[in-house]
């Protein structure tokens, strides 16, 4: 049903795109990128005949929003050319330009110069193209090269961290933010050829699963642990915090006892031997006293611990399966060696950046030049780390493992402060450069994300929510519904599908509502409507009955039509949209092309039709066809999403 063309299956055709492209220009691969073949042609065509430096009008060539302000621009202006005015330049450039046989005579528009690529010649190199590389195309692997004009030297190293959720607590709104985003920055930098390690740091360390521990002698049960290990930790932990919070009130009422009575100046002997007693056995303590023994490697301690952890994950991966992230490392709080935060303390102490303050160890930003971080603490009074801490050692440990050339945690913008502190710390410490080739991939809130039988707990609960509400949705198109050939799965894709969709819409930076109903419906920009304009697209192709292997021998001087011309022009800006995406690491970019790409192909299937028309012309509108349903299948892979070949709704 989905088509799940591997990723790598775009990677391993890297290492042919490796052959240094002959080109002065920086950056600059006409083989990889038709735009760049029109780029280095406009550059030294205008630089020759006007005698401006080809390489300054190369660097100001600008792609364009929309196809009416042509295929590139030149913002004249940007040419620095002293004693005219852009307007006056702009005509003047027109008019000194040759005729090409590339691109079409250029049109002044105030301060622009607009380019427009020759129809013809554009549609054989980009459609050839496509039908050639297929998953490849778009991609390029030069990027991830150390050295793009040796690549014996190897590809550059990334960590991407993202999702991280915490054993036994709730998979929250910003976890699932992390996953999404997070797996598309990691399929991302792996079709632009880096050499990727993506890395799950889990919650899974702490007084917490002491008392987790403690609570799974009184109320686990092993076949519900095996059954579904996530679930139920987590009703073990509620219900073991059920019993905290209940010790909480006496003990509570007892300090304020002695806490008045002192005041008085009467006896309290009584009462804080009554309170040493009960906060001794209260299960506070006692989560305090395990987590104390694994923190020393009791080894029973820890292997009740360990079985936990391993459960998590292996479930963690089936669901992680479902969104097509398969992580590299399960790495996680509790893996960060004693001896790497001590070496970090040390260090921080002997520079001068922490101090001591009442008993605890901290360090003030305020006197390190960084006002806004505040201070952060690093050692508890009682000696043990905190979360700020082991981070400092992650980095470290990460840095010494990986010698990654970026690392890049993906992780809500709550924890702003948090990783700002982080970095600032590394850099203070004395690692300036490791610090600067980190960075924070943020993003805002879900707001109300809640199943529709309560509040949402795990990813699970939510993707079969949304399934479910998908699997109404199509049930609506009764005559639909009942050829789709399974559409339990169907429903089951294209709700992950609607959940990715809407989250990576906005900027990453906007919050957004959690809108079952918004998202789940086939009209307008979201996951289902993507879906079916692959799936349409998939449906025409196999219902023409042309092998796709004879349909580069097509002949596309046919492809005459005006909303054929514009498709393939879209379909030219695909590497360039890449390209784009990695500096933006937004993947809403990504997003908004593939549905410009989906608004350009709604309104050509009356004009570009296929079926009824003559036999060569219907092979060369397939062969444009299929390039199109290529590029959104390689724009929806970096996306993570799983294309669906089988058409999944008529019309809309
Ligand atoms: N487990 C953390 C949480 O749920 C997120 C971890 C983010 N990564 C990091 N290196 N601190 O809040």
């Amino acid at each position: 049903m989905a088509s799940a063309t591997p990723l790598t299956a775009a990677v391993e055709s890297l290492s042919l795109q490796t052959s240094s492209d002959d080109s002065k220009f920086p950056n600059c691969y006409p083989s990889l990128n038709p735009v760049d073949i029109y780029r280095e042609h406009i550059a030294e065509t205008l630089g020759a005949a006007t005698g401006i430096d080809t390489e300054k009008i190369y660097s100001r060539l600008a792609w364009t929003n929309t196809l009416d302000k042509g295929d590139l621009a030149l913002p004249v202006a940007a040419l620095q050319i002293k004693g005219k005015k852009p307007q006056e330049l702009a005509v003047e450039l027109a008019e000194k330009f040759p005729e090409s046989d590339l691109v079409n005579p250029p049109v002044p528009d105030g301060p622009h110069l607009k380019f427009f690529f020759s129809a013809n010649k554009l549609t054989k190199t980009v459609v050839g193209r496509i039908l050639k590389e297929q998953a490849a195309y778009g991609t390029n692997g030069n990027q991830g090269l150390r050295d793009p004009k040796d690549p014996t030297k190897g590809r550059k190293k990334i960590i991407v961290e993202f999702s991280s959720p915490n054993i036994a607590k709730p998979f929250h709104a910003g976890h699932l933010r992390s996953t999404i985003i997070g797996g598309f920055l990691a399929n991302l930098y792996t079709v632009v050829g880096w050499d990727v390690t993506k890395m799950n740091y889990l919650g899974d360390w702490g007084k917490q699963y002491g008392l987790l521990a403690n609570g799974y002698k009184k109320f686990g049960d092993e076949e519900k642990l095996l059954q579904n290990p996530i679930s139920h930790l987590f009703d073990v932990y509620v219900k073991i915090n059920g019993i905290v919070s209940e010790q909480e009130g006496p003990i509570k009422e007892l300090k304020e006892q002695i806490k008045s009575k002192k005041e008085k100046g009467e006896d309290v002997t009584e009462q804080e031997q009554e309170l040493a007693k009960l906060a001794d056995v209260s299960e506070d303590e006692k989560a305090r006293r395990y987590f104390k023994n694994m923190e020393d490697g009791d080894p029973d301690a820890l292997a009740l611990w360990r079985r936990f952890r391993d459960l998590s994950i292996t479930k963690y991966r089936e669901t992680y399966a479902r969104l097509n992230i398969d992580f590299d490392v399960y790495s996680g709080e509790s893996q960060i060696k004693q001896e790497s935060m001590t070496t970090a303390n040390e260090q921080l102490e002997k520079s001068g950046v922490s101090e001591q303050s009442e008993g605890a160890v901290i360090v003030d930003f305020t006197k390190h030049g960084a006002k806004k971080l505040g201070k952060a603490i690093i050692v508890r009074k009682d000696g043990t780390p905190l979360y700020l801490t082991r981070d400092i050692g992650a980095i470290l440990e990460r840095e010494e493992e990986y010698h990654f050339d970026k690392m890049i945690y993906v992780v809500a913008s709550q924890q702003d402060l948090h990783l700002a502190q982080l970095f600032k710390i590394t850099e203070l410490m004395g690692y300036k450069d490791l610090a600067s080739r980190c960075q924070h991939i943020n993003f805002g809130m879900v707001r109300g994300m809640s199943t529709r039988k309560g509040t949402v707990k795990f990813l699970d609960d939510i993707l079969r929510d949304v399934a479910d509400k998908m699997h109404e949705v199509m049930k609506k198109n009764t005559e639909k519904y009942e050829q789709i050939e399974n559409p339990e799965e169907t429903a089951d894709i294209l709700g992950i599908t609607s959940v990715m969709v809407q989250d990576m819409s906005g900027k990453r930076i906007n919050g957004y509502d959690f809108n079952l109903d918004a998202m789940t419906s086939f009209e307008g920009d979201t996951g289902p409507y993507l879906q079916y304009a692959h799936a349409r697209l998939c449906s025409i192709v196999r219902k023409a009955q042309i092998p796709v292997e004879e349909l580069p021998a097509a002949n596309l001087d046919l492809l005459t039509e005006p909303h054929a011309t514009d498709l393939v022009r879209l379909l030219s800006q695909w590497p360039d949209v890449v390209m784009n995406t990695t500096k933006t690491l937004e993947p809403t970019t990504i997003i908004t092309y593939l549905f410009r790409m989906t608004h350009a192909l709604s309104s050509s299937y009356d004009v570009l039709k296929v079926v009824g028309s003559e036999p060569e012309v219907k092979k060369a509108r397939l062969a444009l066809y299929e390039s199109a349903r290529q590029v959104l299948h390689n724009g929806m892979r970096i996306l993570g999403l799983s294309p669906v070949n089988r058409e999944i709704r008529h019309k809309l």
